[in-house]
């Protein structure tokens, strides 16, 4: 999957060493947007930036899933991808962030729904799984619009400094996918 239009504005391309500049000042400029729910933010100069996008091409070589820049009006709008594939047991989960201001347009309900018809359909995947910080309305209603059901709260399970989150985990099941909406 090298390009997937989501709409005649948006589309989703892998990222590439020459994206590091532009992800690393939006992840910048939205840095108060962000923090409360991503435990990396703070490390967002270019060359940490740059490590993630060389991590994303490896995994992506390793054929263990990939990451994708969201590419609206022709500037990165934000990231959506998969932490994984356990071919073992056909399962993926997915994460994702947005700019503050390209939030309220379904950018990411379309931008996740790609992401699960491909992991459905090209992996033949049979569980996607989204883990959500608790309290992050903005976040769940994504799973939720998709058809996920809410399985259960992981306690404590991500740390954000001093701090643990729990997660509440979605998850859908390859007979229960409806398509996009
Ligand atoms: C989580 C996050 C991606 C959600 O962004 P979002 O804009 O709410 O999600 P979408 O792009 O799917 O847009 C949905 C909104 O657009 C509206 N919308 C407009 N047209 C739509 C369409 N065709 N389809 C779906 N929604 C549409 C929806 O009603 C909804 O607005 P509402 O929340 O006011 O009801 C964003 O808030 C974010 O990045 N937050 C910080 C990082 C984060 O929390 N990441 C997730 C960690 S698990």
């Amino acid at each position: 999957m090298l390009r997937c239009d989501l709409d005649p504005r948006t589309h989703l391309r892998l990222l590439g060493e020459a994206d590091a500049t532009e992800l690393a000042a939006l992840v910048r400029a939205n840095r108060h947007h962000l923090a409360p729910w991503m435990p990396w933010v703070g490390e967002e100069s270019p060359s940490a930036t740059l490590a993630f996008i060389r991590g994303t091409r490896r995994q992506l070589a390793e054929e263990n899933g990939f990451q994708t820049a969201i590419v609206h009006d022709g500037a990165i709008a934000g990231v959506v991808g998969f932490h994984g594939v356990d071919r073992v047991n056909r399962a993926t989960s997915i994460g994702y962030w947005l700019a503050a201001d390209r939030q309220g347009q379904g950018i990411m309900t379309r931008a996740v729904a790609a992401l699960v018809g491909h992991a459905l359909t090209a992996w033949k995947l049979h569980r996607v799984e989204i883990r959500v910080a608790t309290g992050n309305a903005r976040s769940r209603a994504i799973p939720e619009r998709l058809g996920f059901r809410r399985e259960g709260t992981l306690r404590g399970a991500e740390r954000h400094g001093e701090r643990f989150l729990d997660l509440d985990v979605f998850a859908l099941l390859a007979p229960e996918w409806r398509g996009a909406p």
